[in-house]
């Protein structure tokens, strides 16, 4: 995959991508990402890229020339993405899609936002990272990415480590214990170390529906939605966890 990012901050980026998996990433050639700089493309002796809104108010806009003519400069293809707090929220799904195509550009606003023009005759996606207002969308890039190309086949090396994932199933993973099996006081959950797969795997799905149940009910009740009718062993757990004081919803079991 190929990621551009055009930005007004290019220094921005010298530390999100240079770590850990995403750098092995790029080092296997499984990800190529070009940081592109809108400055470069200003025509004024000052460089500038920002000027005061039509209409008045506060803050500067980020100016439709400079961004067009840098992304045409290098588009060759593929979603063209502006983060932006108005865009519809990012999420696991969203990222699956992103990582089957073959290139990503990404546009990151600044200042008081951007010339709607490029919203508008630029962009083919507008997507926000939450509910809040960063500074600009650099931060927000650097999310979006990270999770994109984790998916990529071969960046995790074991492609069955995101089967279980939150947000992957549809429910919230189980938790995970690794070495010693006592620290301070507390043990790892015995199920756990019982050596038995069918023992494991039923304390994971249901610490899964008890952790989805109690954290995110929302995400719970879109689950069961997808999840008709429930298995038995889902079934049957469910209804442990309600005799154990669990509320689960009315309609559910
Ligand atoms: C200060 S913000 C502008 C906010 C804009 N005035 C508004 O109210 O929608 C500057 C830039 O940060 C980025 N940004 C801010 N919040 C974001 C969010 N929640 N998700 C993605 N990008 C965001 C966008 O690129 C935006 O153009």
């Amino acid at each position: 995959m190929i990621i551009d990012i055009y930005t007004l901050f290019p220094e921005f980026f010298q530390g999100p991508f240079t770590s850990s998996i995403i750098a092995r990433a790029q080092k296997a050639q499984l990800v190529d990402i070009h940081i592109h700089n809108i400055r470069d493309a200003a025509i004024d002796r000052h460089k500038t890229c920002d000027d005061s809104p039509y209409g008045g108010g506060a803050g500067m806009v980020l100016k439709a020339e400079p961004v067009f003519e840098t992304v045409e400069q290098f588009y060759t293809g593929g979603p063209i993405i502006f983060l932006a707090p108005q865009g519809k929220t990012f999420n696991q799904k969203i990222a699956e899609q992103l990582s089957n195509e073959s290139r990503l550009s990404f546009i990151c606003g600044h200042y008081e936002g951007v010339d709607e023009r490029i919203i508008q005759h630029l962009a083919t996606e507008v997507i926000s990272l939450g509910d809040f207002v960063l500074t600009g969308g650099e931060p927000a890039v650097a999310v979006v990415a990270d999770a994109v190309i984790r998916l990529i086949p071969g960046v995790l090396g074991n492609e069955t480590s995101t089967a279980d994932e939150s947000h992957t199933s549809g429910l919230l993973e189980y938790p995970q214990y690794t070495r010693p099996a006592v620290f301070r006081e507390w043990a790892v959950p015995a199920e756990l170390l019982s050596g038995s797969h069918a023992e494991i795997f039923r304390w994971r799905r249901r610490q899964s529906l008890r952790n989805t149940l109690i954290r995110r009910p929302d995400m719970f009740t879109m689950w069961r939605q997808v999840n008709s009718p429930l298995t038995k062993e889902d079934t049957k757990i469910l209804a442990e966890l309600q005799n154990e004081g669990l509320i689960v919803p009315d309609g559910i079991l």
